[in-house]
Formats: C-alpha cells, structure tokens, sequence
C-alpha cells in the first residue's frame, strides 16, 4: 500500500506542477480568503478513484465536494487533503502540500505530507518511524517553549485567543506560514517546537501520525481529544513545550 500511495503522489504532483503553467480556475468558499481550484477538486477525484479502484471497501473523508463529513471510523478510512494550503498554492505557486492518512479503527496507521514544490514527501507509519522520501528521520530534542519558535494562527495570535499571543511571546518566535502541512513538517524537522491553529480533520491527520512516531504531544487547545468531525482549536507541541502551555497558558 505504501508504495502504491507514493506513485499515486508522485503522479498527481506531476500534474499540479504541470497545471500552474496553465490558468487556474479559482472560486470563493466561505469568503475571499477562502479558496478552492479546479487543482483541488481534480486531485482530489485522483485520489479518490484510485481508493475505490483498488480498495473498494474503504471509506473516504476529504475536504472538498461532498466528502468532508463521515458517519463513523469503523474499518479503513482516508483522510485527504488533496493541496493544503490553496492560498500559498494560488498566490506563491509554493509552500504547499498534498497530505493522505490512512486510518483503522479510528488509529492512524500511515500519514503522508508531500511538499510538492520541493518535492520532499514526509510520511511514515505506526511503529515504523518518518522518513523523508528514503531517509529515516531521527526524532527532534524535548525542547520547552522558551527556546523554539512556534508556528500559529495569525488570527489566534492577534487576538490573543487561548493566550496564543502570549505563547507566542514566550517562544523564540512565531512564524505563520499558511499551510498545516508545512508547519507539521517545520516539527518533524526539528525547526519548530509546536503549532496552534485552528484545523479540520484533514489538516491534522497525516501529521498525527508522524508526530506520534516522535513522541510529539497534541490534543484539542483546551487538552481534550481531536474529534476529527469539525474544526477546532488545535495545539500539538514537544511534550516540554505542550505540558507548559497547558499549565501555564491555557485559561479559557
Ligand atoms: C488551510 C491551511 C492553513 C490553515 C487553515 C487551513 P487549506 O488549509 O492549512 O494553514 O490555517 O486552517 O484550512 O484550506 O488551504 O487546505
Ligand atoms: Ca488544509
Ligand atoms: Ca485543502
């Protein structure tokens, strides 16, 4: 299945690649600083008839066209976002990543982030490790949040929710990038020592099962489990760094 999941990455990357040569056709979701393409919605349809070619019984949960809800996690589940970070992606052309997790019973099993532009694809699985394309990461330092920078919301910062500004002033820094997926993968590298937003399930799927492998903690910002069915205030962080924005920060 692994190997099966690459290709099918590698080809659908392939193509986004090839389709920022040509226009986009790009529509407004919930407002102007909501977006979706014609990229997203065909990556996605990729995605998911290759899933129903080969594993018919599997259940899908993606963010675009009908697919964003589920009404359980028995059995196999993907969890697709098929370009996170659509406003770096229509804007920049970079800093944007397709990421797939494969899911049993509700324990994520696989998790793919691919930087698509670099073309540096994250993944790994349940007891099995990270690895960056064929290198096997080793797990980042238990660094607490006094001496990382943090990637956040610019919105939760601003306005200081869950004293995410005050997290924030705590750290070395915090740094915004615009798509989950890259500041999973800033963890995963050992840039950042943890990550506040405010996410849906396919932001975070994959990437739990990475930062799990790495002994990362993560949970809802108020310390209760990802209900994986809406979007949430989401903290995942070192468990140095995780333990003191619960005890020291978390007051709402
Ligand atoms: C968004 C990006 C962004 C995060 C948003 C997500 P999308 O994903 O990951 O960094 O702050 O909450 O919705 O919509 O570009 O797939
Ligand atoms: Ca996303
Ligand atoms: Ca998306």
């Amino acid at each position: 299945m692994i190997i099966e999941i690459k290709e099918w990455l590698k080809e659908a990357a392939g193509y986004i690649r090839v389709s920022l040569t040509n226009e986009l056709s790009v529509s407004q979701k919930s407002g102007r600083k909501d977006l979706v393409t014609n990229i997203d919605e065909e990556t996605q349809l990729f995605f998911i008839k290759k899933i129903n070619e080969r594993y018919p019984q599997d259940r899908i949960l993606a963010e675009e066209k009908g697919f964003d809800t589920i009404d359980s996690f028995a059995g196999r589940v993907w969890i697709i976002d098929p370009i996170d970070g659509t406003m770096n992606f229509v804007m920049e052309q970079e800093n944007f990543c397709i990421m797939i997790a494969v899911y049993e019973e509700g324990i994520g099993q696989l998790g793919f982030i691919y930087d698509v532009m670099k073309d540096e694809l994250y993944w790994g699985g349940k007891n099995s490790g990270v690895f960056l394309n064929d290198r096997k990461l080793t797990p980042p330092k238990d660094l607490p949040l006094s001496q990382g920078l943090i990637g956040m919301n610019a919105y939760m910062y601003k306005k200081n929710i869950y004293s995410a500004g005050e997290i924030g002033n705590r750290s070395m820094g915090i740094r915004v990038s615009g798509c989950a997926g890259v500041e999973l993968i800033a963890m995963l590298k050992g840039n950042h020592i943890g990550y506040i937003s405010n996410l849906s399930p396919w932001d975070y799927a994959a990437g739990l099962v990475l930062l799990n492998e790495f002994g990362f903690k993560y949970s809802n910002i108020e310390g209760k489990p990802l209900a994986f069915d809406k979007r949430e205030y989401f903290l995942a962080a070192t468990p140095a760094a995780y333990n003191e924005i619960q005890e020291n920060f978390i007051h709402e």
